[in-house]
């Protein structure tokens, strides 16, 4: 461990530490990396964009830290204006990635609502297309987990909370926003290399994120004729706020992947850059797999 080392280089284990659910990007420690990107020895390097999104318009969820807010920022680097959902909790970290889409002269709405319920759904798309003007991609990014080590005490509440949150949104934001969608529009879920490895100790999280690949599978059958793609992205382990706030201690020292370091945030937002740009144009149904060098099947 290594907490001299840079957070891209081989050997980094980021120092352990233990929030309360949903757990803050402003607390921890070190920052996660949102607008780098590694260089070959173990360096960073700002992004650099190209213009890929251009005038696109996107909603994302869980928009406010981790994956979602370092999306949001990339999204911004391309030219995009962006949507956010999270919880309520999480308003000073919400800020914070208004003020990085700003800082690349994008536009970022806030909205801050328990997606469990499907009525708030309803109202995120009302109100992304009222502030927005239309939606071409929409990010399904944000989760709850919480570590159990056996189905013994994994509480059918948890069991049921871990759906309501994962899955049922996915399902009604997709389902409300895709009337407004047009051909060369995107929807991109985020599953986990959990749903493929049969993670043991999160087993409802693992459920959700295999529900999820075959949600974007059986949707992307119903809309790649039309013109529209639905793809996943799988990450590995990567150093969020869900993390400090969901893993137990055993979990936090081994976190880490076969590059010998956890991911960061950008380097999943680069992935979904490429899903939501032309650069994917012939990928639908299919899940990018940016998890530290994992081969899985599927
Ligand atoms: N960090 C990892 O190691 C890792 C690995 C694989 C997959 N993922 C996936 O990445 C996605 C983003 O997570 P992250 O790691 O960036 O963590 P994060 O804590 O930064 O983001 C999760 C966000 O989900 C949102 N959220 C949770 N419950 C919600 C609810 N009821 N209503 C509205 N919003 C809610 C919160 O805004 C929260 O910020 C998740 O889908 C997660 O499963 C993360």
């Amino acid at each position: 461990m290594s907490a001299n080392k840079g957070q891209f280089e081989r050997g980094y284990q980021p120092p352990i530490q233990h929030q309360t659910p949903p757990g803050t990007q402003e607390t921890l420690d070190p920052a996660p990396l949102t607008e780098s990107i590694p260089t070959p020895d173990g360096g960073s390097q700002l992004y650099k964009p190209a213009n890929k999104l251009q005038g696109r318009k996107a909603l994302i969820t869980g928009g406010d830290s981790g994956i979602g807010r370092a999306t949001a920022t990339l999204f911004a680097m391309e030219g995009a204006d962006v949507y956010i959902v999270y919880l309520p909790d999480e308003e000073s970290d919400a800020q914070e990635t208004k003020q990085l889409v700003e800082k690349y002269n994008q536009r970022c709405s806030l909205h801050a609502t328990d997606l469990r319920d499907k009525m708030n759904c309803h109202d995120v798309v009302e109100e992304a297309l009222k502030a927005l003007g239309e939606i071409n991609i929409l990010f399904n990014n944000h989760a709850y987990q919480m570590v159990q080590k056996d189905i013994s005490v994994l509480s059918e509440e948890q069991w049921e909370k871990t759906f309501v949150t994962n899955v049922h949104p996915f399902f009604y934001l997709a389902k409300y926003t895709l009337p407004h969608m047009k051909p060369g529009d995107v929807i991109i879920n985020n599953a986990s290399i959990n749903a493929y490895i049969g993670r043991p100790d999160l087993l409802d999280y693992t459920s959700t994120k295999g529900a999820i690949v075959s949600f974007t599978r059986g949707l992307s059958n119903q809309y790649v004729s039309k013109g529209i793609r639905v793809n996943a992205v799988a990450p590995g382990p990567v150093w969020t706020p869900l993390i400090a706030a969901t893993m137990d201690t055993e979990s936090k020292k081994e976190f880490t992947s076969l590059m010998g370091r956890p991911g960061q945030p950008s380097e999943i937002a680069t992935c979904v850059v490429f899903l939501a740009s032309m650069d994917s144009s012939l990928l639908s149904g299919q899940v990018i797999h940016a998890n530290g060098g994992v081969i899985v099947n599927g």
